[in-house]
């Protein structure tokens, strides 16, 4: 079957995870599909979407829709980002370039993660306009400050810091699976392998995917160990509120933190001087047993009182996940395993497919909900009874 065909039988993001499951070697499905502990927070926050409800409208014009919306003050096609994502080479080859090349295609922003496994200037001649970065803040400040400004010459007009990797989370199934970079082999993985021979040929002809980005930044980056040892090498876990003073004073553009989940870090990012916010649990990656993000954002929402941008991420997997983030008050939501489960799928075409279900879902939820513009679909959720 071509990849064309592959795509056209997908109708939703769990069949294109489906899909990805058979075409990646467990080690690397497992590494995108899989969370930290025991996984609780990754369903609380997939099963957290029920304690909210969309209103049903009916008998309402719907024949003039527009799904556009606005971020940071451009225009973007959909309240979607392509959220930041690490390792993107495994899944696909060139993964990074062909998420930020179906981002340009969707006019939608793309994050580029400190993780990426290409460099900057490749990211950058992929990517359109609408290009994001995203910063793991680094142990040693001079290097951060001299990324920041590669990261803001090269036209990134908005950062991300992720703030919730300070420690990364234990992801058991890499402890179990042995995902260390470069991939370490086995019988068994190698077995594994053979059954993914389109994986299996693109890693051959282009080698294990490496932390590019980090290693052109840092230096050495150490071989041998779990992604997540190596990310904790570089991370630096003293990088407190305080410190955000200085990261507001070295970036000139537009910040946004990542990993609030609380009124009280809503209140802390806005007094720090940032632009916005990512309601995150970091798919329920870091810290096990956190609640669900959809929970946690309308306290959120009441406490930035519209004063900074409220984006969203963890757990979405529908339009209408999506739709009730917007009706609670977010400006937009942040998609991680969604697209790369197109990705590992289809490369730019299983990503850009991806986007094309959310989308589709999104404009048929807004309606039905009785909206005809994003803004319209603000106030048409409540909490289930
Ligand atoms: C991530 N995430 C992430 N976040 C970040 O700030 N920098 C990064 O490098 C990564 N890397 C990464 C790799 C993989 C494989 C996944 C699945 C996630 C977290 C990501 O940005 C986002 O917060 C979550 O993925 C959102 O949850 P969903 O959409 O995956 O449920």
């Amino acid at each position: 079957m071509t990849i064309a065909q592959t795509l056209d039988r997908a109708a939703s993001i769990e069949d294109l995870r489906l899909i990805a499951s058979r075409k990646l070697p467990r080690m690397v499905f497992d590494y995108i599909d899989g969370a930290s502990g025991s996984e609780a927070t990754a369903r609380r926050n997939r099963s957290a979407f029920d304690a909210f409800h969309l209103r049903q409208e009916i008998l309402v014009d719907l024949s003039r829709r527009n799904v556009e919306t606005t971020l940071f003050g451009e225009r973007v096609a959909l309240p979607m980002v392509i959220g930041p994502t690490g390792m993107n080479g495994a899944y696909w080859v060139q993964g990074d370039l062909c998420l930020a090349r179906a981002a340009k295609a969707e006019s939608i922003p793309f994050v580029m993660s400190t993780a990426a496994t290409v460099g900057l200037a490749p990211l950058v001649e992929a990517a359109g306009p609408l290009r994001w970065f995203q910063l793991y803040m680094l142990r040693d400040r001079g290097l951060a400050r001299a990324l920041l400004e590669r990261v803001h010459g090269a036209g990134f007009k908005v950062l991300q810091l992720t703030g919730d990797t300070a420690v990364v989370g234990r992801r058991n199934r890499d402890v179990r699976n042995g995902f260390t970079l470069p991939f370490r082999w086995s019988m068994r993985k190698l077995f594994d392998t053979a059954r993914r021979p389109r994986w299996a040929w693109q890693m051959l002809r282009e080698g294990s995917p490496t932390l590019r980005l980090f290693a052109e930044v840092v230096g050495d980056v150490p071989t041998g160990a779990t992604i997540s040892e190596v990310m904790q090498h570089q991370i630096n876990d003293a990088f407190t509120w305080h410190d955000l003073e200085w990261l507001r004073s070295a970036w000139p553009g537009q910040l946004v933190l990542k990993g609030v989940a609380s009124r009280e870090h809503a209140r802390m990012a806005l007094e720090a001087g940032v632009n916005g916010i990512v309601v995150s649990n970091h798919g329920g990656r870091q810290l096990d047993g956190a609640g669900s993000t959809i929970e946690a954002l309308p306290e959120v929402v009441e406490a930035v009182a519209g004063r900074m941008t409220i984006l969203i991420d963890s757990g979405f997997r529908h339009g209408a996940d999506i739709a009730k983030a917007i009706a609670l008050g977010a400006d937009a939501v942040q998609l991680g395993r969604p697209t790369l489960y197109g990705l590992a799928a289809g490369g730019e075409a299983g990503v850009r497919h991806a986007l094309g279900i959310l989308a589709t879902e999104f404009d048929c939820a807004m309606a039905l909900a009785g909206a005809t513009t994003v803004a319209e679909l603000r106030g048409r959720a409540s909490a289930a009874m």
